[in-house]
């Protein structure tokens, strides 16, 4: 489908990868998220910032099997993993709310339909916000569903959706690898791939729930078959995410959604 963005907006999901220690249980990386948010605060662009849950949202989700909903999870796991994404929400807000950034936070176990949209409703406070100088903040959580009662949404899935329904011009995935390698581990020889297109035959594996790497390039398809450019950084690296921001050269991997896409086979 061909569109053109109607505005100058900016998607940014914050990876848990850089904002937190994942192999740990509710550690943030300050430095890290320090960094990043002041990063978004110089670039002066209007953004909407959704990040993940890292070492707070999986631990719980997966002790819990909180994707597998109920009965395979309790109300209880999903309440526990609801909570510690708030708790890392509240952080990341503090740290905005230091650097000028006025978040309006938007919580998706109350702004996602039981289909796992995000509401008109809250679609349309967001663009009310932003109108009005706020950055809307949002991230992976717990959502309600008709069958299973509750599962998980991946801030990669909310971060698309924004970027789709408000008719971002760029979505931009920080996250801690420098972009998408063919298969990973990688070898110390590789370099990852610049670009990658929904026919593209890669590798990955995931530590979580939602689906790491894969999930991530293909909700960056969908943003990209809906005309929005997403790019797949490395925010680890002080000045990846300024630089991409400021709409220059940047060093990651470009997801490509292409009418005739190579051949050589398909995203696994
Ligand atoms: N083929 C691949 N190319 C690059 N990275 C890969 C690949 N396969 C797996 N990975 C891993 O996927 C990670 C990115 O996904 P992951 O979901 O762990 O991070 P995140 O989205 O930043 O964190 P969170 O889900 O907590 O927000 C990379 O840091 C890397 O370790
Ligand atoms: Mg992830």
């Amino acid at each position: 489908m061909e569109r053109t963005a109607s505005t100058d907006l900016c998607v940014v999901k914050l990876g848990g990868s850089v904002i937190t220690n994942k192999s740990a249980e509710n550690e943030v990386n300050q430095a890290n998220l320090k960094r990043v948010i002041e990063e978004i605060a110089s670039s002066n662009k209007r953004v909407i910032i959704v990040h993940g849950g890292g070492g707070f949202g999986h631990t719980m989700a997966k002790r819990y099997k909180v994707s597998e909903g109920y009965p395979s999870s309790t109300v209880y796991g999903a309440s526990a993993t609801m909570n510690a994404m708030s708790e890392l929400n509240r952080i990341v807000c503090e740290v905005m709310v230091e650097n000028g950034l006025p978040p309006l936070s938007l919580p998706p176990h109350s702004i996602m339909t039981l289909k796992r949209r995000i509401s008109p409703q809250a679609l349309r406070l967001a663009e009310f916000g932003l109108k009005h100088g706020f950055v809307p903040v949002s991230y992976g959580d717990v959502y309600f569903e008709p069958k299973r009662i509750f599962s998980i949404v991946s801030g990669d899935l909310i971060a698309a959706q924004f970027a789709v329904k408000l008719r971002a011009r760029s979505l931009v995935y920080a996250t801690a690898s420098p972009g998408v390698y063919t298969r990973f581990p990688p070898a110390d020889s590789d370099k990852p791939l610049k670009e990658v297109d929904q026919a593209t035959d890669f590798i990955a594996t995931s530590s979580d729930v939602t689906g790491g790497m894969a999930y991530k390039v293909q909700q960056g398809l969908n943003a990209a078959r809906n005309g929005c450019r997403c790019i797949i950084i490395d925010a680890t690296i002080p000045g990846r995410l300024a630089e991409v921001l400021r709409g220059e050269q940047f060093t990651g991997t470009e997801v490509v959604w292409r009418k005739s896409p190579n051949p050589h086979g398909k995203l696994k």
